[in-house]
């Protein structure tokens, strides 16, 4: 296991597709081992495969700090209502702005022993789901911030995705 460097904007791979998965490897294995280091180090919320360098559909969401999901070929099937908060990025770095999302996703997608299962979220949990979708599509939330992006406050009393 081991920390990956998070690539930032400005880089050509985060504005890139990410390829489906079509069988589970070693490789593929401890990439997700990583981005869980990667995502726990770095505080975050979620972290796709593309933020750490690898073009693949995979992502890794955690809202509480001791819930894991991965997501592989996640698709989302429902989305419902809407909210509108404050959201952030590793790969956008000391950064936040204000972004509508749904308030309600269902996604359907693979764990990792490629077992599919659906998710629902609502909240902070739709919101990160949204949010790391978009990386597998080349997308950053800056494309969608309403108004200016404003810089992060040194002190972590943490709002942060
Ligand atoms: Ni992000």
């Amino acid at each position: 296991m081991a920390i990956r460097n998070i690539r930032e904007i400005g880089e050509d791979i985060l504005t890139k597709k990410c390829k489906e998965v079509t069988e589970m490897t070693d490789r593929t294995r401890y990439l997700i081992e990583d981005m869980l280091d990667t995502l726990y180090e770095a505080n975050g919320v979620g972290l796709a495969a593309c933020q750490v360098g690898v073009l693949k559909r995979i992502v890794v969401i955690d809202v509480t700090g001791e819930d894991p999901y991965v997501l592989i070929n996640p698709h989302i099937l429902e989305t419902g209502g809407e909210q509108t908060g404050s959201e952030g990025c590793l790969s956008v770095p000391g950064k936040s702005g204000i972004v509508t999302r749904p308030n309600y996703v269902k996604v359907a997608a693979l764990d990792a022993d490629m077992k599919p299962f659906e998710l629902e979220g609502t909240e902070l949990l739709a919101r990160a789901i949204c949010h790391e979708l978009d990386h597998l599509d080349g997308h950053l939330y800056v494309e969608k911030v309403e108004g200016e992006l404003t810089d992060l406050k040194p002190v972590p009393e943490d709002e942060e995705e």
